[in-house]
C-alpha cells in the first residue's frame, strides 16, 4: 500500500518515511506501534519517543528541586538518593545527544555533581549547603555554555527552599 498523502505531500512528509516500507516513523493506526513496525521503524519510533536532551533535564530539573527540599529537611539520604539519579539521567541526556557530553562531564559531573554527592555521604550542614550552591552554579553555567542561558531565569533556580 502506498501512503496518498506521501506522494502528493512532498518533502516534509516523505523525509520521515522508511524507504522499505513507506512507513511513517511517527504515524501509524496500529496501537501496537512497536510490535507491528519493521525493525528499523521500531528503533526510530523508540529515539523519537525517548527525546533527546530535554527529556534528560526534566528529570534533573524534578530530582533537582527534590534533592533542595531533602537537604533543606536535613533528610541526607533522601536528597543523596535523587541527586545520584540526577547523574544517572545527565549520562542518558549525553548518550542521546553526545555534542553535550563535554560539557556535561567537565562542567557538572567530574565537579560539582560530585562535591555535593561526597557531602552528603558524610553529612555537615554547612559543607552540604554550600555544595548545594555551587552545584547550582554549575548547572546554570552549563545552560550559559550550552546556549540555552533563558532556562535560568525561573523559579527552580530562584525560589527554591533554601535561597535566600
Ligand atoms: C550539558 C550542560 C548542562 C548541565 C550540566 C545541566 N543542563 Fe539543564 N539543560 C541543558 C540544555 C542544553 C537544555 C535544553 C535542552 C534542549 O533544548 O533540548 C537544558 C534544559 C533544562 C531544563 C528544561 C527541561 C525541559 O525541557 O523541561 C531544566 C529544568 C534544566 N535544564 C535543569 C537543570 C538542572 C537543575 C541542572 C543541574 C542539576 C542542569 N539543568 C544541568 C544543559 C545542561
Amino acid at each position: 500500500m502506498f501512503n496518498r498523502k506521501a506522494l502528493l505531500g512532498g518533502l516534509a512528509v516523505s523525509t520521515l518515511l522508511v524507504s522499505a516500507g513507506v512507513m511513517a516513523v511517527n504515524q501509524t493506526d496500529s496501537r501496537n506501534w512497536l510490535s507491528d513496525a519493521d525493525e528499523e521503524t521500531r528503533y526510530e519510533r523508540l529515539e523519537y519517543y525517548l527525546g533527546g536532551f530535554s527529556s534528560a533535564m526534566k528529570e534533573t530539573g524534578d530530582r533537582y528541586r527534590h534533592t533542595e527540599q531533602a537537604i533543606y529537611d536535613e533528610n541526607y539520604e533522601l536528597a543523596y538518593y535523587h541527586w545520584d539519579k540526577i547523574k544517572g539521567a545527565i549520562e542518558r541526556g549525553g548518550m542521546k545527544r553526545p555534542d553535550r557530553r563535554e560539557n556535561a562531564q567537565a562542567m557538572f559531573l567530574d565537579t560539582a555533581w560530585k562535591e555535593l554527592a561526597e557531602a552528603l555521604q558524610d553529612p555537615d550542614e554547612h559543607d552540604v549547603r554550600g555544595a548545594f550552591t555551587q552545584a547550582k552554579a554549575a548547572c546554570m553555567a552549563c545552560h550559559g555554555a550550552e546556549e540555552v542561558p533563558f532556562m535560568n531565569d525561573q523559579p527552580l533556580f530562584r525560589d527554591g527552599p533554601l535561597s535566600d
